[in-house]
């Protein structure tokens, strides 16, 4: 008998080492994964839509999550295309807030940023988050970008001449056309971008920023923005592919010189300093969430997905100049010196696939009417009928 309680226990211990080693295994691919990923997807979402940051293929994303879940949009009133922009936010500026206030699920157009008023838009559950870049390139796209409408760009040749030295062509008292010529990310984020740079002002400025945003996204890395995005939100891993919306011809794009970069740093001080600072979040963010192994893993995923569906979709391998694209209603809109490029669609796609791939490379503003037509049938808005959409 003895002996047989011997056996017994004898292996009742080896299941409890194998037991235990499972639950090791287990816990350690559990741990791996993300712990602050929320179980369900996050569906109230603001987007402070900053300029050139690369925030039109953000917004595209928000466009298509908020399509797949039949989601409320806060979209600008009237005819407008940004939400009262450079005027600070208020909540009558979006279509239809009088009956629908906090009923919105996600709001992501152009706006100078004022939280109070955007809280009486936004449930108080939303997830607020933005995109920065590096000012330097900022200050290269803005230039190009707004050439003709800045008075400052206008009186110079190039972005060095602007830059060799700014006070010549920048008046401040031409303040609201002149954003786009100096702290341009401090303006949108609703701050006097021509305000003294003092370590107190500085340091208030983005500890408010902090508060209110729970994600800070960077335009200079990308993919590993929309990673964080994903596990920030909850959202699967179709929901940030992205093909790369508003982008420039290589052609347009001018070098700077070393002094011009230095000289940015000063011109766009305020700028620079929120740039640093959110660059050093970002990265203690990834750290405490997914970590770096994990994150360079996924972003292969995501780069997968996204060649998978450039080959489903497109006729050209790479975006394409503005007078190459075949349907003239997928053309995004141009401005300043800046060649914006776009797409042309396989043809003979399946119905199916042609809706996936046309969501994916239509520009903003198309989807945008498209999306209101939809959310306010009511409303006569000139729509560019889209017949492809209703296949
Ligand atoms: C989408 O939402 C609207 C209102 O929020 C509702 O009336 C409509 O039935 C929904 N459609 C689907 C397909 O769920
Ligand atoms: C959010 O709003 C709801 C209803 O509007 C309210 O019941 C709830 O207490 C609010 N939660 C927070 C954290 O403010
Ligand atoms: C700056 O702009 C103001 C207002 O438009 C104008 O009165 C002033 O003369 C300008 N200053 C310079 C130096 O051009
Ligand atoms: C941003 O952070 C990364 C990682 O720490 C660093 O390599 C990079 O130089 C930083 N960029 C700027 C412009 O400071
Ligand atoms: C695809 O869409 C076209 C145009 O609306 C329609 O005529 C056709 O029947 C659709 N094909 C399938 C397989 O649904």
């Amino acid at each position: 008998d003895s002996l047989d309680l011997c056996f017994f226990c004898r292996h009742f211990r080896l299941l409890g080492l194998v037991t235990l080693w499972l639950g090791v295994i287990f816990l350690a691919g559990f741990f791996h994964t993300n712990p602050l990923r929320p179980s369900y997807p996050q569906t109230n979402v603001m987007f402070l839509k900053t300029h050139k940051t690369a925030s039109s293929t953000v917004m595209n994303i928000l466009f298509r999550f908020a399509e797949k879940h039949n989601l409320t949009l806060a979209l600008p009133a009237g005819q407008n295309y940004h939400l009262g922009y450079p005027h600070r936010f208020m909540a009558q500026f979006v279509e239809g807030f009088k009956t629908m206030g906090q009923s919105y699920n996600i709001m992501c157009n152009h706006m100078r940023f004022n939280l109070p008023e955007v809280q009486k838009v936004m449930p108080n559950t939303t997830t607020y988050f933005s995109i920065m870049r590096n000012p330097i390139s900022l200050m290269e796209s803005s230039y190009a970008y707004n050439k003709f409408f800045t008075p400052a760009f206008r009186r110079s040749k190039d972005v060095n001449e602007f830059l060799a030295s700014p006070w010549t062509y920048y008046n401040m008292s031409e303040c609201t056309n002149n954003v786009h010529a100096r702290n341009y990310m401090w303006f949108d984020f609703g701050y006097d971008n021509n305000a003294m740079d003092t370590e107190d002002y500085v340091q208030h400025v983005l500890a408010e920023i902090e508060q209110a945003f729970q994600l800070m996204l960077l335009t200079d890395y990308f993919d590993e923005s929309m990673v964080l995005l994903k596990e920030t939100l909850g959202w699967e891993l179709d929901d940030v592919v992205y093909f790369k919306l508003n982008s420039r011809s290589q052609d347009s794009i001018k070098s700077m010189t070393p002094e011009s970069k230095e000289k940015v740093k000063e011109w766009c001080s305020l700028d620079w300093k929120l740039y640093q600072h959110f660059n050093r979040t970002f990265w203690r963010r990834i750290q405490e969430t997914i970590g770096l192994e994990k994150l360079d893993q996924e972003v292969n995923l995501l780069r997968m997905r996204q060649k998978e569906l450039m080959e489903l979709c497109l006729l050209d391998p790479m975006p394409i100049d503005k007078t190459k694209i075949k349907d003239k209603k997928l053309q995004p809109f141009q401005s300043g010196r800046a060649n914006i490029l776009g797409y042309n669609l396989k043809e003979d796609m399946a119905n199916e696939t042609l809706r996936t791939c046309l969501r994916l490379i239509t520009p903003e503003l198309q989807y945008m009417s498209y999306l209101y037509a939809h959310q306010f049938p009511e409303k006569k808005r000139k729509s560019t009928a889209f017949s492809l959409w209703r296949r």
